[in-house]
């Protein structure tokens, strides 16, 4: 089983010890970090293979980061799987997990300081999640500072996500590197989501709907963003159960709705609500 790490004091201690040792053995001492909410499924596992081939000391983060749930969101109902998350990271042969609790975290003394996101941080998730972005990047950068790892990893699933930490890096001048690992899907094309177990069998089945359009819509790109879009819509929009959010096409660089006659690179965005469960996926497109 991994070492689960409750406190950022042990965590240091562990770390230095980890790395004189590996550095004494002549051995690789680049740390990766490995953020996560936990409830993890395939998606996660992908992250942390990726993980073991980019470094040897390995660091999986399970931390349900109140600071990025709105007032009514999920956080309760976020599913929590310490046992079942440690039984997996171990058939995976992760060293450590960092598990703390939100005391340990956010102090309640101190702790007002907050990473705000640029512009795109209230955009797409950030429109319908404000404060989402900041909570998120706020946590990112603590448990980059905390671990300081060569690199963490983030799956491509959460591309919005991906984008703001790839530019608060960039930005605040952090020297660690983003490694992003493709979305991992289950056969009907859905996306794999820790919020999947709240979907009954007739939402998830709807649910496919979305990865549906998005495959939809990157065969039609070679017409244009108007007919990828159209494509798309034509089978999000036909399942009652998805009520659909946002649908975008986005610049991979800005991640900035695209202009009508833009070609080229670009991203395609979706949200919907199925049933009471938000998702959210994407993929890439090239628009001719
Ligand atoms: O993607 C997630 O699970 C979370 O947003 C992250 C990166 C672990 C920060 O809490």
């Amino acid at each position: 089983m991994p070492e689960v790490i409750g406190t950022i004091d042990e965590l240091r201690n562990r770390l230095g010890e980890t790395r004189d040792k590996a550095a004494m053995l002549g051995g690789d001492t680049r740390v990766v970090l490995v953020p996560t909410m936990g409830a993890l499924h395939a998606g996660h596992m992908a992250l942390i293979r990726r993980a073991r081939q980019l470094g040897d000391i390995v660091f999986v983060s399970i931390f349900v980061n109140p600071l990025q749930f709105g007032v009514g969101e999920d956080l309760d109902r976020y599913p929590r799987t310490l046992e079942a998350d440690l039984q997996a990271l171990a058939a995976e042969g992760v060293p450590f997990v960092f598990a703390p609790t939100a005391r340990e975290m956010y102090p309640a003394s101190t702790n007002d300081t907050r990473v705000v996101a640029g512009p795109v941080g209230s955009l797409y998730e950030g429109a319908a999640r404000p404060g989402h972005f900041d909570g998120m990047l706020t946590v990112v950068a603590k448990l980059l500072n905390i671990v300081t790892p060569d690199t963490a990893v983030f799956g491509q699933k959460d591309a919005q996500q991906v984008f703001l930490v790839q530019s608060m890096l960039a930005d605040l001048n952090v020297r660690v590197a983003v490694e992003v690992v493709p979305t991992v899907r289950e056969a009907s094309g859905l996306a794999l989501s820790s919020r999947n177990s709240n979907l009954d069998p007739a939402e998830r089945e709807a649910a496919t709907a979305l990865s549906a359009g998005l495959t939809s819509a990157q065969l039609d790109a070679a017409q244009g963003a108007a007919a990828a879009l159209d494509a798309a819509h034509a089978l999000i929009d036909a399942q009652p159960l998805v009520k659909l959010d946002y649908l975008v096409v986005v610049h991979p660089q800005t991640f900035l709705p695209i202009e009508s006659d833009y070609r080229g690179p670009a991203r395609m965005l979706v949200a919907a609500i199925v049933g009471t469960t938000r998702l959210i996926d994407n993929v890439s497109l090239t628009l001719a």
